[in-house]
């Protein structure tokens, strides 16, 4: 069975895609950065019946990343996914932007996951593992909506990241899966979103387990349809 480490696993995408990670029977390092306020998560550690470790991290900051690299150590990570992510606050459109804020989303959205990858890139490579980032349409050219232009900006940034990310590893052996969850009912989606966190982290998981170093760097959606960049 394989080790995921899987980052924002206390609520939404996040825990969901530990559960399921879990109930296949995989050793799931769950990183979050408030484990005291992880009610949900914490109980699944406590469970007889599945294998899941709560890691302190908050992805945002370098010495809380390098404290849960410390006390991950060696072992190696056959699947990391990059999936903590903040929207952030409005306003956020070309005209009327929080700096405050685009700086925000780009340090938890864009800069924090190849940060994450860099400091585990020797777990990944012991284990010639895939390294994933939860993207999203919004980061795609063709999304014309222009008032969530931080959050939008952050995932644009980070899919050209790991599709670079993805030809520096390819000699490696370890893949890069660039993926969006689809429109997902979490506090993030909102409740109208089309999907359910299950559907959604099903589909996810999926395309994770299909990924190959052939299909390293492409961007897709959680159902396998090709996303333009
Ligand atoms: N939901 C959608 O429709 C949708 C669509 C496209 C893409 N996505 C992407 O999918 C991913 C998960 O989204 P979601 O819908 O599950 O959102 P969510 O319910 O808002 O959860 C976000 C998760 O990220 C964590 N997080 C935020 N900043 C962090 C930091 N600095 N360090 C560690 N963890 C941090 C949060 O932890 P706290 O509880 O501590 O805040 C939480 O666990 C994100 O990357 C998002 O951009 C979501």
């Amino acid at each position: 069975m394989a080790t995921f480490l899987i980052t924002g696993a206390n609520r939404g995408i996040g825990l969901e895609l530990v559960r399921q990670a879990a109930a296949a029977g995989h050793h799931v390092l769950a990183a979050c950065r408030g484990p005291g306020r992880a009610k949900e998560l914490k109980a699944l550690e406590a469970r007889d019946d599945c294998d899941v470790e709560v890691v302190p991290m908050d992805v945002s900051e370098a010495n809380s990343i390098g404290t849960a690299k410390t006390h991950i150590g060696t072992k190696p990570i056959h699947v990391l996914i990059n999936n903590a992510g903040i929207m952030g606050d409005d306003p956020q459109s070309p005209l009327d932007m929080n700096f405050d804020v685009l700086t925000k989303v780009l340090a938890v959205n864009t800069v924090a996951p190849l940060r994450v990858t860099k400091a585990f890139l020797p777990n990944l490579e012991a284990a010639k593992g895939k390294v994933i980032v939860i993207s999203s349409g919004m980061g795609s050219f063709g999304y014309e909506e222009t008032s969530k232009m931080a959050y939008c900006t952050s995932k644009t940034a980070v899919n050209r990241l790991f599709h670079g990310l993805a030809s520096a590893l390819r000699p490696k052996g370890v893949a890069v899966g660039i993926y969006s969850p689809g429109w997902v009912r979490t506090a993030m989606g909102g409740p109208g979103a089309t999907l359910s966190v299950e559907e959604s982290a099903r589909g996810l998981l999926q395309q994770i387990e299909q990924l190959d170093l052939a299909h390293s760097g492409s961007f897709s959606n959680y159902a396998g349809r090709q996303l333009n960049w």
